[in-house]
Order: structure tokens, then C-alpha cells, then sequence
């Protein structure tokens, strides 16, 4: 080996002993006489010394060679250091430098290899190995590394099976737009990416296997977010025999032993809420629940006193901002500007300050006495310095506005602080939403994912209705999880075909195989998935999950390091016989 110990091991008691290290040039500082290089490796900092009155006169005019980022094998023997340094490990030695050897020279990094970077996020990405260095983004891939080992330990001991299913194959209708992938060999035929190995893992519940998951790389092509990566990975998992009750228990215990072994955080027992209280509560299917600052409906209270905005309205709903009655009218002003953008697209913001004094004042006095400004502000559980914050109209739209601005009073307010963690079962969600422009249902899970038994006649009468043993699981207000019971029976997977608008050929040309393996003895089954990714930010504390990628892609799609996606080259183009018009 090209070392005799890691950059980050040797201690106090170490002093004495002749080592060699390797790694990178952190920084050199030569002071005339003496010449100080800080190296690098994965495991931490250690400092060389050379002394002009006693290091090897070569070792002293390589060490003047020397630059960020070289690599370098360095041997000599631990010594104390007269200056310690506390801040890092290795702080109370040095290592007095006896030979030195460039093993590579380094061109200037394009930006600073140290926890405050002056890197920009593009080229940080098109630098990625260098980007790697750091030990910030270290840390975020140790992390990740550790999530995936305590995931298979948990798994295992529930006797999980890991099984690897296909990457090349057809498409499963999770929502998004499918990457695919030309067939040389089938000229003018296609594979698909997998958005998630749902129906393979739903098959191999039919072919007995009980328990299974899979650490596995998922594709979508959808636009792109902070929490959304065109590629990403999913813990997969599927059960045999169960019901949801036994998935929740699983699967929460799941998220306990990672809580316990990677931040030693003993989660307690997750809680539930319905989709319907959910929204009703939260305007949100994924609330952050590290905050209160609950919906409250004020509907009955503000209609009928001639206010046009609130007489015209489905829903008024209310927030109470605890002490923000000392908002200045230019803070509720901008408040205000904030919700009226087009992201948001409030029509109006409107607020009641419950004074310190005990009066109320609200941007609606002209229509409302003190008195029903009070009744109001008795429903929020509002007190003195408190901030009522309205918003009106549609009931869909109003939640969806309401639910932005509690999230942003939530930063505001400092209540959104990334090292606590807050998880919460989100159940019973719809089985099927309206899609307006395409003037037709969907799965709002995927089309596997059962009706809840009782409300299957529903179906026939009444399918906005229809709820579904579907589940999330949400942390700090991130869906990091889904799943569902699934259908197992073919006459029902039929009929969710056809609730979606497929034609009987059409089911069978794209679930053929799945319909038919249903009667062939399919076990009553049920699943979950996470994103890992997602799970490792928020174990990370981060919003962004790209710093726990080693490679990720930039919010247009592309590795910028590689510079993916790419042309390819006419003969490529002809062998897979497609013709461009571009
Ligand atoms: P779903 O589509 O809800 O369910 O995905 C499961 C979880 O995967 C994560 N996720 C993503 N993470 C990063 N980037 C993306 N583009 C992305 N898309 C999804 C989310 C989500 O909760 N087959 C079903 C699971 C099942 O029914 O068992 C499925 O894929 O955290």
C-alpha cells in the first residue's frame, strides 16, 4: 500500500512512530524556513512539516512544487506539535517530513475543495469529482451508504428477500412519461425504463416469494424539482398475506431503526390522518407537522354581512399566526404581493390583528363589528398578538393558497427547524381523481391499488367517491413514501381498467400478463415505497436531494460533468432505424 495510515488517524500517541501518508494537497504555506503542507484524504487533515535546516534538501524543493490538489506520499515520523489545533482530530500532531513524492500534479481546481466553497452549483456538477472532495458532500454519501446498510439489516431480519428486477422493460403507467430505450433487434419497438418495478414485484407475490424489496434505481421523465431527480432510488418492498395494518407496522418499524442506528433518534409510535382530515386541516396530503397553525373554517361566521368576496365564496378559511400582531402593514402588504403570485394565485390576503390591548382590527372592518371580528377570533383559538390570516373562494383553490402561506409563515416563523423530525401516515386517499383536460379518470396511486372493499359498488355510482387502501408516509411535510393494497383478483383489475378508460384489447396488450398471472393463484398482496433519496435529505436535514447523488443531473436533465443526454451518431441512428426529422 501507498500509506501506512488514513489522514485522519494518527494521534498523540502515535508520536514517535515513522508513517507514510498519502492523499491531496490541501493548501502549503512556506514560511521561509519552514514549509507547512495540510493533506487530504477522505478520513481528515493531517499536517507535514518540512525544516530547511533539517528535511532532506529534495524533499524540500519538491515540497516547493507543490500545489492544491497535487497528489502526494509523504513519510516521516509523528511528532508533537508545539501549536495544537483543535479543530481538527489530528490537531496535536505533525508529521516531520523525511521524503516527499508527487504521485500526480493537479491543475488548479476551478474552485475551492473546503466545506465553504466559492463554487457555483454548475460547476460544482460539471466538476462533480472534484465536488466529491468535499466533505460536506462526503458526509451526504456516508450517510446514504449507512441508511442503505440499516435497510438491509432491518429487511433481512423481517426475512425480506432481495430480488433484482428487469431495467429494460414496458411501460408502467405510475403517472409520468416513461424514458425508453430503441430495440436494435426489434426494429421500430421500444423498452421502457422502469418508473418503479410495481408489477414485477406484484408477480413475484404470485410466484410465492412472501417478502421482497430492493434497493433500485427508478426513471421518470417529469420536470424536475429539488426533491425530484429524473433517475432516483427507491427501497421497494411488497408482502404476501397482509393487510395495510400489517404494512404500517412494517414499514413504520422500518423508519424507526433508521431513526435509532443512524441518529440515534428514538421516533415515537407514527401518527395517522385521513387524506379528507389531511386536507380539511392542512390543505395538503403531505402536511408538515412539525407546526401547528391549523385550518380553521370560518365560512358560516363571515358569509351574510355583505362582503362580496366572502358571500361569493365556497370556503373561508383562516390561519392563526401566533404573535404576529406586531406585522407592520408593509410586512402584511408584501405578505400579501407574495400570495397574489401567479405560483400561488391569491386573489387577496385578509387579516385581523388581535391587538395587545385586546381590540381587533381587521382590513374587512367595514363589513364586521368587533364583535364578529371576536367570534372569529375565538374559532382560531386566536389570543392577544396573535395575526388571523384569510383566505376565500374556491374550496380546492383556497386550501392549496391557504396550505403555501401556513408553510411560509412556518419558515417565518422558524418553526420548520430540519433537525427535528415529525413523520405522519397519511390513509384512505382517493382512489381516482379527475383529470379536466383530459376529461377522464386516473389512478391517483396506479391503477393496482384496491378500492376499499366497502366502497366498491361506488364504482358503479360514484367514482370521485371511492376511497383506496392507500398510504403515504410523510417526514417534515416530504412524501417519502407510498403504497397501496393491491388488486389481486382479475375481475376487479378489469373493471379499474375500464373505470380508466381502457378498452378491453388495450388492457390486455399492456396487462395481459398481469390479469392472466392473477389466475394463476396471485396471494392477497400488499406494498410500499420509499424514496431513498428523499429519505436521506431529510435524514441529512437538507431540502435538496441532488447532494445525496453522487452523480446527479441538473434541474434541465443533464449531466453536465459527462454532458448527457447526447447526439449519437448516424451509424448508431441506422442500426436502431430511426429517422430523425430534426
Ligand atoms: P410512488 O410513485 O409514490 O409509488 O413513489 C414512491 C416514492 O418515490 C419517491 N419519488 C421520487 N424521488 C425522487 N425523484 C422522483 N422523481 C421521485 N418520484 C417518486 C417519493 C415517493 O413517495 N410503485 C409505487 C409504490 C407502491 O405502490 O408500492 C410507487 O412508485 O418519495
Amino acid at each position: 500500500m501507498l500509506r501506512t495510515h488514513t489522514c485522519g488517524e494518527l494521534r498523540i500517541s502515535d508520536v514517535n512512530k515513522t508513517v507514510t501518508l498519502s492523499g491531496w494537497v490541501q493548501v502549503v504555506r512556506d514560511k521561509g524556513g519552514i514549509i507547512y503542507v495540510d493533506l487530504r484524504d477522505r478520513y481528515g487533515i493531517t499536517q507535514l512539516i518540512l525544516n530547511e535546516n533539517s528535511t532532506d534538501a529534495n524533499a524540500i524543493s519538491t515540497a516547493r512544487t507543490l500545489s492544491r490538489e497535487f497528489v502526494i506520499q509523504a513519510t516521516g515520523e509523528v511528532v508533537e506539535r508545539i501549536a495544537k489545533n483543535d479543530k481538527i482530530e489530528t490537531g496535536d500532531i505533525e508529521i516531520k517530513v523525511t521524503s516527499l513524492e508527487v504521485l500526480n500534479p493537479a491543475k488548479l481546481p476551478p474552485f475551492l475543495i473546503q466545506d465553504e466553497t466559492d463554487g457555483g452549483d454548475d460547476i460544482r456538477m460539471k466538476y462533480r469529482y472534484l465536488d466529491l472532495r468535499r466533505s460536506a458532500v462526503r458526509q451526504n454519501l456516508q450517510l446514504r451508504h449507512k441508511m442503505a446498510q440499516q435497510t438491509r439489516i432491518y429487511m433481512d431480519a423481517q426475512d425480506f428477500i432481495e430480488v433484482e428486477t428487469p431495467v429494460l422493460i414496458k411501460s408502467t403507467p405510475e403517472g409520468a412519461r416513461d424514458f425508453v430505450v430503441p430495440s436494435r433487434m426489434n426494429p421500430g419497438e421500444f423498452y421502457a425504463l422502469p418508473q418503479s418495478p410495481q408489477t414485477f414485484k406484484q408477480l413475484l407475490m404470485v410466484g410465492g416469494f412472501d417478502r421482497y424489496y430492493q434497493i433500485v434505481k427508478c426513471f421518470r421523465d417529469e420536470d424536475l424539482r429539488a426533491d425530484r431527480q429524473p433517475e432516483f432510488t427507491q427501497i421497494d418492498c411488497e408482502m404476501s398475506f397482509v393487510e395495510q395494518e400489517d404494512i404500517l407496522n412494517m414499514f413504520e418499524g422500518l423508519i424507526r431503526h433508521l431513526f435509532k442506528t443512524v441518529k440515534n433518534i428514538d421516533m415515537p409510535e407514527v401518527p395517522r390522518m385521513t387524506y379528507a382530515d389531511a386536507m380539511r386541516l392542512y390543505g395538503n396530503d403531505k402536511p408538515d407537522t412539525r407546526f401547528g397553525m391549523e385550518f380553521v373554517e370560518l365560512t358560516d361566521l363571515a358569509k351574510g354581512k355583505d362582503f362580496p368576496v366572502f358571500d361569493s365564496a365556497e370556503l373561508v378559511v383562516a390561519i392563526n399566526a401566533k404573535g404576529c400582531a406586531e406585522y407592520t402593514r408593509k410586512q402584511i402588504d408584501e405578505l400579501t404581493e407574495w400570495m397574489k403570485r401567479p405560483q400561488i394565485g391569491a386573489k387577496g390576503l385578509i387579516y385581523v390583528r388581535y391587538n395587545a390591548d385586546g381590540t381587533l382590527k381587521s382590513s374587512v372592518d367595514k363589513f364586521y363589528s368587533e364583535e364578529d371580528l371576536k367570534a372569529w377570533a375565538e374559532r382560531c383559538g386566536a389570543e392577544k398578538g396573535d395575526l388571523i390570516l384569510i383566505v376565500s373562494g374556491e374550496a380546492n383553490k383556497a386550501r392549496k393558497q391557504m396550505s403555501e402561506l401556513r408553510l411560509e409563515m412556518g419558515t417565518r416563523l422558524g418553526l420548520r427547524n430540519p433537525q427535528e423530525f415529525k413523520a405522519l401516515w397519511v390513509l384512505d386517499f382517493p382512489l381516482l381523481e379527475y383529470g379536466e383536460e383530459e376529461d377522464r379518470w386516473f389512478a391517483m396511486h396506479h391503477p393496482f391499488t384496491s378500492p376499499k372493499p366497502e366502497d366498491i359498488p361506488l364504482l358503479e355510482t360514484n367514482l370521485g367517491a371511492v376511497r383506496a387502501n392507500a398510504y403515504d408516509m410523510v417526514i417534515n411535510g416530504t412524501e417519502v413514501g407510498g403504497g397501496s393494497v393491491r388488486i389481486f383478483q382479475r375481475p376487479l383489475q378489469q373493471k379499474m381498467f375500464e373505470v380508466l378508460g381502457f378498452t378491453d384489447e388495450e388492457a390486455k396488450k399492456q396487462f395481459g400478463f398481469l390479469m392472466d398471472a392473477f389466475e394463476f393463484g396471485a396471494p392477497p398482496h400488499a406494498g410500499i415505497a420509499f424514496g431513498f433519496d428523499r429519505l436521506c435529505s431529510i435524514f441529512g436535514g437538507a431540502d435538496s436531494i441532488r447532494d445525496f447523488i453522487a452523480f446527479p443531473k441538473n434541474n434541465s436533465g443533464r449531466d453536465m460533468m459527462i454532458d448527457s443526454p447526447s447526439t449519437i451518431d448516424a451509424k448508431q441512428m441506422d442500426e436502431l432505424k430511426i429517422k430523425t426529422t430534426v
